[in-house]
């Protein structure tokens, strides 16, 4: 057993990592300010890391700790840059519990973003609609989630600076929610408010489960995003987070869904996105 590893995944993805690799890509990022917030762009959302300007960038496979992103429409470069005048750094791709990641390694960005100074997360995601009021391109600001991972980035040895037991009663900043919606409104682009239900998939839902997730009180549902939300709250982060509805759940939806309808979607929306996370940025 390794210092801030655990049997299952020794010494990978640990805080001391982070903090090693933020030190290695320091110079490569040249920050100087403190990044006003770090964005993870989820599928088919990364033309975001387009508008990032004075941007410098960084293939995952330089990142220490990283291993390559391997879905299509993620593509796996770390960025420095500026957005609406602010400092930024962007994730145009993640680490999904799917690919056999282990849980920690799907928190490790936000670590590795939080050693480079930010202090503030942004996380985004496709999402089916499970809200029978939700259409196809809708933009939903996440107010909470529901982890139906059962996996846990915080699984495994207490790494220093973390709390063992992070409270979780205000997981997407209600402050930052409230600016979001303001941005919305100001651009005219309107937005949903909802709770995002985690799974693991790959596959997608059975109508069954999406039934289920609806009972539950989830009005979207996707495979990411939960366990950075997690990692970034038990090291004191405050979060805000939006899904793009980019179809409706199985079963809700009477056609088969496919990994291309969904990025037709983020296509679609992607410039009413993108506007919107700058104002954002622009307001923190
Ligand atoms: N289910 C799970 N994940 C998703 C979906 C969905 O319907 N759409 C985009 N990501």
């Amino acid at each position: 057993m390794t210092a801030g590893g655990d049997r299952a995944t020794p010494a990978i993805a640990s805080a001391a990592a982070a903090s090693r690799a933020a030190e290695q890509l320091g110079d490569r990022l040249a920050l100087g300010a403190a990044p006003a917030c770090a964005i993870i762009l989820g599928s088919g959302l990364g033309g975001l890391a387009d508008r990032i300007e004075k941007a410098r960038r960084i293939p995952f496979r330089d990142v220490p700790g990283f291993p390559q992103a391997t879905v299509h429409g993620h593509a796996g470069v770390l960025i420095a840059g500026e957005l609406a005048g602010r400092a930024v750094l962007a994730m145009a791709g993640r680490f999904h519990l799917y690919e056999g990641h282990a849980p920690r390694l799907a928190g490790y960005p936000v670590r590795v973003l939080h050693a480079l100074g930010a202090r503030t997360l942004f996380v985004s995601n496709a999402a089916g609609g499970i809200n029978r009021n939700f259409a196809a391109g809708d933009l939903m600001v996440i107010a909470d989630h529901i982890n139906l991972m059962f996996r846990n980035p915080l699984e495994g040895m207490l790494e220093p600076g973390d709390i063992r037991f992070p409270d979780m009663s205000d997981p997407y900043d209600r402050a930052l929610r409230a600016k979001l919606h303001e941005a919305g409104k100001a651009l005219g682009v309107p937005l949903r408010d909802g709770v995002y239900a985690g799974l693991l998939g790959p596959s997608y839902e059975t109508p069954a489960e999406v039934r289920m997730l609806e009972r539950l009180g989830a009005d979207a549902v996707g495979m990411s995003t939960v366990p950075e939300t997690i990692v970034a709250r038990a090291i004191g982060m405050r979060v805000a987070g939006v899904s793009c509805i980019t179809n409706l759940a199985c079963g809700i939806s009477t056609t088969p869904l496919s990994h291309d309808e969904v990025l037709e979607t983020t296509t679609r929306v992607a410039r009413d996105f993108e506007n919107l996370v700058i104002a954002f940025v622009g307001a923190l």
